[in-house]
Protein backbone atom coordinates (compact mmCIF):
# COMPACT_ATOMS: atom_id res chain seq x y z
CA UNK A 1 0.00 0.00 0.00
CA UNK A 2 0.99 3.95 -0.69
CA UNK A 3 0.58 6.10 2.49
CA UNK A 4 1.40 9.43 2.61
CA UNK A 5 2.67 10.65 6.19
CA UNK A 6 2.45 14.58 6.73
CA UNK A 7 4.40 15.86 9.40
CA UNK A 8 2.87 18.23 11.63
CA UNK A 9 4.16 17.76 15.01
CA UNK A 10 6.38 20.66 15.84
CA UNK A 11 5.65 23.47 17.72
CA UNK A 12 7.08 26.27 15.78
CA UNK A 13 9.69 27.42 18.12
CA UNK A 14 11.71 29.86 15.48
CA UNK A 15 8.57 32.26 14.74
CA UNK A 16 5.83 32.37 17.45
CA UNK A 17 2.58 33.87 15.70
CA UNK A 18 -0.73 34.35 17.69
CA UNK A 19 0.26 31.49 19.81
CA UNK A 20 -0.31 28.49 17.46
CA UNK A 21 2.35 26.54 15.72
CA UNK A 22 3.12 27.70 12.32
CA UNK A 23 1.35 24.99 10.23
CA UNK A 24 -1.70 26.33 11.60
CA UNK A 25 -0.83 30.54 10.62
CA UNK A 26 -3.09 31.83 7.68
CA UNK A 27 -1.68 32.14 4.45
CA UNK A 28 -2.20 33.99 0.99
CA UNK A 29 -5.35 35.55 0.29
CA UNK A 30 -7.48 33.03 1.14
CA UNK A 31 -6.59 32.91 4.65
CA UNK A 32 -6.09 28.77 4.45
CA UNK A 33 -4.14 27.62 6.96
CA UNK A 34 -0.43 26.48 5.79
CA UNK A 35 -1.80 22.61 6.67
CA UNK A 36 -4.37 22.52 4.60
CA UNK A 37 -2.72 24.32 1.78
CA UNK A 38 -0.62 21.23 1.97
CA UNK A 39 -2.96 18.43 2.81
CA UNK A 40 -5.00 19.58 -0.21
CA UNK A 41 -2.22 18.55 -2.44
CA UNK A 42 -1.74 15.09 -1.09
CA UNK A 43 -5.84 14.77 -1.10
CA UNK A 44 -5.45 15.33 -4.72
CA UNK A 45 -2.91 12.26 -5.58
CA UNK A 46 -5.53 9.47 -5.95
CA UNK A 47 -2.31 7.28 -6.01
CA UNK A 48 -1.97 6.79 -2.25
CA UNK A 49 -4.66 4.82 -0.02
CA UNK A 50 -4.33 6.69 3.17
CA UNK A 51 -2.84 10.06 4.48
CA UNK A 52 -1.79 9.94 8.31
CA UNK A 53 -0.71 13.41 9.91
CA UNK A 54 1.57 13.42 12.51
CA UNK A 55 -0.08 16.35 15.05
CA UNK A 56 0.92 17.66 18.61
CA UNK A 57 -1.11 15.66 20.89
CA UNK A 58 -2.37 19.30 22.66
CA UNK A 59 -3.19 20.19 18.79
CA UNK A 60 -5.42 17.11 17.28
CA UNK A 61 -8.74 18.22 18.27
CA UNK A 62 -7.76 21.90 16.74
CA UNK A 63 -6.75 19.97 13.44
CA UNK A 64 -9.84 18.00 13.34
CA UNK A 65 -12.17 21.13 13.77
CA UNK A 66 -9.69 23.08 10.79
CA UNK A 67 -10.26 19.75 8.47
CA UNK A 68 -14.43 20.17 8.88
CA UNK A 69 -14.35 23.72 8.56
CA UNK A 70 -12.12 23.45 5.32
CA UNK A 71 -14.23 20.38 3.73
CA UNK A 72 -11.41 18.12 3.97
CA UNK A 73 -13.62 15.19 4.88
CA UNK A 74 -11.81 12.73 2.91
CA UNK A 75 -12.30 9.85 4.14
CA UNK A 76 -8.05 8.49 3.73
CA UNK A 77 -7.08 11.16 6.46
CA UNK A 78 -5.99 9.93 9.64
CA UNK A 79 -5.13 11.92 12.60
CA UNK A 80 -2.51 10.79 14.82
CA UNK A 81 -0.13 11.89 17.79
CA UNK A 82 3.17 13.39 16.94
CA UNK A 83 6.51 12.81 18.57
CA UNK A 84 9.29 14.42 20.45
CA UNK A 85 11.04 15.22 17.02
CA UNK A 86 10.22 14.57 13.45
CA UNK A 87 12.09 11.41 13.08
CA UNK A 88 9.83 10.11 16.33
CA UNK A 89 6.33 11.83 14.75
CA UNK A 90 7.29 9.42 11.64
CA UNK A 91 7.88 6.57 13.53
CA UNK A 92 4.61 7.08 15.82
CA UNK A 93 2.60 7.33 11.72
CA UNK A 94 4.19 3.90 10.81
CA UNK A 95 3.51 2.54 14.20
CA UNK A 96 -0.27 3.45 13.39
CA UNK A 97 0.26 2.47 10.00
CA UNK A 98 1.15 -1.15 11.04
CA UNK A 99 -1.22 -1.73 13.89
CA UNK A 100 -4.34 -0.60 11.40
CA UNK A 101 -3.04 -2.17 8.00
CA UNK A 102 -0.79 -4.88 9.21
CA UNK A 103 3.10 -5.35 8.20
CA UNK A 104 4.41 -5.43 4.40
CA UNK A 105 7.43 -5.33 2.55
CA UNK A 106 5.35 -3.72 0.40
CA UNK A 107 3.99 -0.58 2.18
CA UNK A 108 5.70 3.03 0.90
CA UNK A 109 5.63 6.11 2.33
CA UNK A 110 5.93 9.50 1.48
CA UNK A 111 6.87 11.91 3.88
CA UNK A 112 6.24 15.26 3.45
CA UNK A 113 6.53 18.88 6.19
CA UNK A 114 3.18 20.33 6.65
CA UNK A 115 4.78 23.60 6.59
CA UNK A 116 6.00 23.24 2.78
CA UNK A 117 3.22 24.11 0.82
CA UNK A 118 3.86 24.50 -2.77
CA UNK A 119 4.73 20.45 -3.18
CA UNK A 120 3.41 19.47 -6.52
CA UNK A 121 1.58 16.71 -7.79
CA UNK A 122 4.85 16.53 -9.88
CA UNK A 123 7.25 15.85 -6.89
CA UNK A 124 4.78 13.52 -5.25
CA UNK A 125 4.26 11.45 -8.09
CA UNK A 126 7.75 11.37 -8.73
CA UNK A 127 8.82 10.14 -5.43
CA UNK A 128 6.32 7.49 -5.46
CA UNK A 129 7.61 5.98 -9.07
CA UNK A 130 11.53 6.54 -7.66
CA UNK A 131 10.31 3.89 -5.33
CA UNK A 132 10.14 1.17 -8.28
CA UNK A 133 13.69 0.76 -8.37
CA UNK A 134 15.37 2.06 -5.05
CA UNK A 135 14.21 2.47 -1.32
CA UNK A 136 14.88 5.77 -0.46
CA UNK A 137 14.64 8.78 -2.44
CA UNK A 138 14.52 12.43 -1.27
CA UNK A 139 13.46 16.12 -3.31
CA UNK A 140 16.16 18.25 -3.60
CA UNK A 141 17.29 21.44 -5.46
CA UNK A 142 20.88 22.18 -6.94
CA UNK A 143 22.53 24.61 -4.65
CA UNK A 144 22.80 28.03 -6.59
CA UNK A 145 24.81 30.26 -3.88
CA UNK A 146 28.02 28.49 -2.45
CA UNK A 147 28.08 26.16 1.15
CA UNK A 148 30.22 27.17 3.28
CA UNK A 149 31.12 24.47 6.14
CA UNK A 150 32.17 26.30 9.85
CA UNK A 151 32.37 24.03 12.24
CA UNK A 152 32.87 26.18 15.29
CA UNK A 153 30.49 29.06 13.61
CA UNK A 154 33.47 31.68 13.05
CA UNK A 155 36.07 30.62 10.75
CA UNK A 156 35.55 28.37 7.20
CA UNK A 157 36.27 24.70 7.22
CA UNK A 158 35.93 23.97 3.99
CA UNK A 159 34.27 25.38 0.99
CA UNK A 160 33.13 22.41 -1.04
CA UNK A 161 32.19 22.14 -4.88
CA UNK A 162 29.22 23.85 -5.47
CA UNK A 163 28.41 21.83 -8.29
CA UNK A 164 27.60 18.62 -6.31
CA UNK A 165 25.77 20.44 -3.49
CA UNK A 166 21.70 20.21 -3.25
CA UNK A 167 19.39 21.25 -0.63
CA UNK A 168 17.48 18.98 0.86
CA UNK A 169 13.08 18.99 0.51
CA UNK A 170 10.58 17.05 1.02
CA UNK A 171 9.16 14.73 0.12
CA UNK A 172 10.95 11.61 1.39
CA UNK A 173 9.64 8.59 0.52
CA UNK A 174 10.85 5.22 1.78
CA UNK A 175 9.85 1.45 2.01
CA UNK A 176 8.88 1.51 5.80
CA UNK A 177 10.15 -1.65 6.75
CA UNK A 178 13.53 -0.46 5.76
CA UNK A 179 13.29 2.72 7.61
CA UNK A 180 11.85 0.72 11.08
CA UNK A 181 15.03 -1.81 10.41
CA UNK A 182 17.63 0.96 9.79
CA UNK A 183 16.44 3.22 12.52
CA UNK A 184 15.98 0.53 15.76
CA UNK A 185 19.96 0.21 14.62
CA UNK A 186 20.90 3.91 15.66
CA UNK A 187 22.62 4.94 18.65
CA UNK A 188 20.71 7.70 21.11
CA UNK A 189 22.97 10.08 19.48
CA UNK A 190 22.54 9.23 16.17
CA UNK A 191 18.88 9.52 16.62
CA UNK A 192 19.37 12.89 18.10
CA UNK A 193 21.66 14.13 15.56
CA UNK A 194 19.89 13.19 12.24
CA UNK A 195 16.75 15.65 12.06
CA UNK A 196 15.52 14.41 8.78
CA UNK A 197 14.07 10.62 7.50
CA UNK A 198 16.88 10.22 4.62
CA UNK A 199 19.87 10.60 7.34
CA UNK A 200 18.74 7.39 8.81
CA UNK A 201 19.47 5.64 5.10
CA UNK A 202 22.57 7.26 4.29
CA UNK A 203 24.16 6.98 7.90
CA UNK A 204 23.82 3.19 7.42
CA UNK A 205 25.57 3.99 3.84
CA UNK A 206 22.12 2.96 2.20
CA UNK A 207 21.52 4.32 -1.16
CA UNK A 208 19.13 7.44 -1.72
CA UNK A 209 17.99 8.65 -4.69
CA UNK A 210 17.45 12.09 -6.03
CA UNK A 211 13.90 13.65 -7.16
CA UNK A 212 13.66 17.15 -8.65
CA UNK A 213 12.32 19.47 -6.35
CA UNK A 214 11.61 23.31 -6.91
CA UNK A 215 12.69 26.36 -5.39
CA UNK A 216 9.31 27.15 -4.55
CA UNK A 217 8.81 24.21 -2.76
CA UNK A 218 9.75 26.27 0.29
CA UNK A 219 9.65 25.39 3.98
CA UNK A 220 8.26 28.00 6.34
CA UNK A 221 10.69 28.73 8.82
CA UNK A 222 10.74 32.10 9.62
CA UNK A 223 8.85 35.17 9.51
CA UNK A 224 10.36 36.23 6.23
CA UNK A 225 9.24 32.90 4.41
CA UNK A 226 6.20 33.20 5.58
CA UNK A 227 5.70 36.57 4.40
CA UNK A 228 7.32 35.67 0.95
CA UNK A 229 4.74 32.30 1.07
CA UNK A 230 2.05 34.59 1.46
CA UNK A 231 2.59 36.78 -1.15
CA UNK A 232 3.31 34.02 -3.75
CA UNK A 233 -0.54 33.15 -2.64
CA UNK A 234 -1.62 37.07 -3.39
CA UNK A 235 -1.31 37.97 0.48
CA UNK A 236 -0.23 41.52 1.65
CA UNK A 237 3.34 41.40 2.58
CA UNK A 238 3.27 44.27 4.73
CA UNK A 239 3.55 44.28 8.47
N1 LIG B 1 7.77 18.22 13.05
C1 LIG B 1 7.07 17.13 13.55
N2 LIG B 1 7.33 16.68 14.82
C2 LIG B 1 8.24 17.28 15.58
C3 LIG B 1 8.98 18.38 15.09
C4 LIG B 1 8.74 18.83 13.81
O1 LIG B 1 6.22 16.57 12.86
N3 LIG B 1 8.40 16.85 16.83
C5 LIG B 1 7.42 18.77 11.73
C6 LIG B 1 7.00 20.23 11.77
O2 LIG B 1 5.65 20.37 12.21
C7 LIG B 1 7.23 20.68 10.36
C8 LIG B 1 8.39 19.79 9.91
O3 LIG B 1 8.54 18.76 10.87
O4 LIG B 1 6.11 20.46 9.53
C9 LIG B 1 9.68 20.56 9.71
O5 LIG B 1 10.16 21.00 10.98
P1 LIG B 1 10.54 22.47 11.39
O6 LIG B 1 10.39 23.44 10.31
O7 LIG B 1 11.84 22.41 12.10
O8 LIG B 1 9.31 22.76 12.38
P2 LIG B 1 9.26 23.01 13.92
O9 LIG B 1 9.96 21.93 14.66
O10 LIG B 1 7.81 23.22 14.23
O11 LIG B 1 10.02 24.41 14.02
P3 LIG B 1 11.18 24.89 15.03
O12 LIG B 1 12.39 24.03 14.70
O13 LIG B 1 11.34 26.33 14.71
O14 LIG B 1 10.66 24.65 16.43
Amino acid sequence: MIFAAVVAGGVGSRMNLFGMPKQFLPLGKSEKPIIIHTLEKFVFCKNFHYIYVGVHKEWIDYTEELLKKHSLTDKRIILVEGGKDRNLTILNIINAIESNHGKSEEHIIVTHDAVRPFVTLRMIEENISALDYCSACDTVIPAVDTIIESKEGNIITSVPKRSSMYLGQTPQSFKISQFKELFSQLSDDEKSMLTDACGVFTCKGKEVRLVRGDVFNMKITTMSDYKIAGALLGGDMSD
